[in-house]
């Protein structure tokens, strides 16, 4: 993934253009008032949170994703628009500094030292008396010896130094072993073991390397029952799943993950062959564990323990707790929390309860084929919020059905998607067994307009957009590669380019013609390389390109090297593929107006008139474009 599609996936554009238009919902599309040219009558400037577009159909006739947005909007240039929106997305651009060098140094030392911890551990649960009394208590819940090798699982012996001798004498100081949080600090001075006569779990990263420990005391009285390593500079419970490094395959090859809470959910599971599997460490889910998750899946269920605290009481703290929970990043089990990061990652989250008083590890130690069910019978999360609300009530009494239906209505409005939308209410109408029509009238149901909740504003998990399917998707990208890959190499071509369409009354190339932002970032600097004295032009791109994107023009250069840029028919290749993915843009913008008409037509809305009138020059447009696209194919054929 390239810094440019990390900021696309993290920055929401209605986030960004919201706050400089103000934006209203249409349908999964936004309308405003065009910030680029002044019309206070016409709202023909429309945002498409789920193509990450924005486009004004009026008089710009423009449009462009964020970057593009806010270089307009700003006057950046596009290395400005990079580091700021990097800046805001929270993504490191930069090489590294002298100082960060020495400092992942430093965290790759740590890293060896709690890799050596773990070796310590082991050996201590395989080679000593104690040690071999806590393989049996995990032998006793059901753990085999191979998942215990699997996972790297050790023991910490009953002393206060045992583990603070053993890694002085292999060089280490105390104050290596504070910052790998393996020791505590004495008051008076020194240190001792943190991790005494504990089953020790080794939590890595989603790449494997060492983090940090969870310890399990096996004292059945024990304080804490588990305890984690402190918060280091490479251990942070927000930002790592425990099991990852070990599930990462098989969430991608099956495309699904399940988190559960805790070490032994995670253990039990992958012993049995479930090893799409990994857990939050005693905490809330965060927006980075999703982050995380999403790398490599956007399909994922959360098995939840049915008591802990209760659902319910989790659904009634709701409001009050939604504004800090917001503020620190931490969406808990929340079922707005996480409907708005579902629309916001376009994830599949869907909930699934354990039975009463079970842990994963009880689930699979009762029979490991039940996981399965348990698993597939997972529900989208406003489902399972209303038949959670619903189990043990008494649904003859109207009053419970009017209160499950005041709290579940607004979480309904929360879904972007109008089809899931709909079939929502009628689940919840068959469930309550009233009448659909009179849902629409419970309290909440609808948002007064300007006062929706965030979660609005996100797109959902839902059908392509039309016109915007994989292929021409590919399609796009090949072709723009092959543009470029010909322009980095004879730049001038660009004159001969804008002659020929100027010929057939077309507009020049412009960025805008690529649709991929670090595409449109290199043709920029491709036609700067035309007006300048400094280098040769392909020298002069390659100089003035950002770091993070060398490897993108590497591998552009790579994938055209068979192309003879001086070659008799370079000019009418280009300007073939220029014609395609002008055409594939317009019949997709196309698709956009007609959904905005579509949609306002529906609506009553005045614009549908001035979005057909639109569609007539757009329809044009593409009927020039294939003419020209015609003449070319045609020409090289006599040629
Ligand atoms: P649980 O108390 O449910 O533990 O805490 P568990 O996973 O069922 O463990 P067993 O089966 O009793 O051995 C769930 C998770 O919360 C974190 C741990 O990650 C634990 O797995 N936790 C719990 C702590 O970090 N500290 C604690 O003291 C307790
Ligand atoms: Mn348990």
């Amino acid at each position: 993934m390239t810094a440019i599609d990390e900021i696309k996936a993290r920055l929401d554009i209605v986030d960004i253009v919201s706050n400089s238009v103000e934006l209203r919902r249409s349908g999964k599309s936004y309308s405003g008032f065009c910030p680029f040219h002044h019309n206070t009558r016409t709202p023909a400037f429309a945002v498409f949170p789920d193509t990450g577009t924005w486009r004004c159909f009026g008089e710009c006739n423009e449009g462009g994703d964020i970057f593009s947005y806010v270089m307009k909007k700003e006057g950046w240039d596009f290395p400005t628009a990079l580091r700021e929106l990097a800046d805001q997305a929270g993504i490191e651009l930069k090489p590294l500094t002298p100082q960060e060098q020495e400092r992942y140094e430093e965290y790759d030392r740590l890293r060896e030292l709690l890799e050596s911890a773990v070796t310590f551990f082991r050996h201590q649960l395989h080679n000593s008396a104690p040690g071999q009394k806590a393989l049996q208590y995990l032998n006793d819940r059901g753990f085999n010896d191979e998942i215990i090798e699997t996972f790297g699982i050790g023991y910490a012996p009953n002393s206060w130094e045992a583990a603070t001798d053993h890694f002085k004498a292999k060089g280490y100081t105390e104050a290596d072993l504070i910052d790998a949080g393996l020791v505590s600090e004495r008051e008076s001075g020194g240190v001792y073991d943190r991790f005494r006569h504990r089953i020790v779990l080794p939590i890595r990263d989603d790449r494997g390397r060492m983090a940090g420990f969870g310890a399990r005391t096996l004292d059945p009285e024990g304080l804490p029952k588990y305890l984690n390593s402190p918060q280091t500079d490479i251990f942070d419970k927000g930002k790592i799943l425990f099991g990852l490094d070990q599930a990462r395959k098989s969430i991608r090859m099956e495309d699904q993950v399940v988190i559960v809470e805790g070490y032994m959910g995670v253990l039990a599971p992958h012993q049995h062959g479930y090893t799409n599997v990994v857990a939050t460490m005693g905490t809330a889910l965060t927006e980075d564990h999703l982050r995380l998750i999403k790398r490599f899946t956007r399909r994922i269920i959360l098995a939840m323990d049915s008591d802990a605290a209760g659902i319910q009481a989790t659904l009634r703290g709701l409001e009050v707790a939604r504004q800090t929970l917001d503020r620190e990043g931490e969406i808990s089990f929340d079922a707005r929390g996480l409907l708005r990061q579902e629309a916001r990652l376009k994830a599949d989250i869907r909930v699934s309860t354990l039975p009463e008083g079970m842990d994963p590890d009880d689930v699979i130690n009762r029979d490991p084929a039940d996981w399965e069910t348990i698993i597939d019978a997972a529900k989208p999360i406003v489902v399972h919020v209303m038949e959670t609300l619903a189990a043990d009530r008494n649904l003859d009494d109207p009053k419970n059905k009017t209160e499950i239906a005041a709290q579940v209505m607004p979480l309904i409005g929360d879904v972007p998607s109008s089809v899931e939308r709909d079939t929502y209410r009628q689940q919840l109408a068959r469930l309550l067994r009233v009448d659909e029509r009179s849902l629409l009238e419970t309290r909440g149901a609808r948002t007064a307009p300007g006062r929706r909740p965030p979660a609005q504003r996100f797109p959902s998990v839902q059908p392509t957009p039309r016109g915007a399917t994989a292929s021409p998707f590919k399609a796009i990208h090949t072709r723009e590669i092959h543009l470029l890959g010909t322009l980095l190499r004879r730049p001038d071509l660009i004159y001969h380019i804008d002659r020929q369409l100027q010929e057939d009354g077309l507009n020049r190339i412009k960025t805008q013609d690529f649709q991929h932002t670090d595409h449109q970032m290199l043709f920029r600097l491709v036609q700067d390389s035309l007006h300048q004295g400094e280098s040769e032009p392909l020298h002069f791109v390659l100089n003035h390109l950002p770091e993070s994107m060398m490897p993108l023009a590497d591998t552009i250069l790579a994938h055209t090297d068979k192309i003879d840029p001086q070659g008799k028919d370079v000019l009418e290749d280009l300007l073939r593929a220029l014609l395609l993915l002008r055409a594939t843009g317009v019949s997709q913008q196309l698709d956009h107006l007609r959904y905005l008409q579509e949609t306002a037509q529906e609506q009553g809305d005045i614009r549908a008139k001035e979005f057909s009138n639109t569609m007539v020059q757009y329809v044009a447009l593409l009927s020039r474009l294939h003419r020209a696209q015609n003449r070319y194919s045609n020409h090289s054929l006599t040629n």
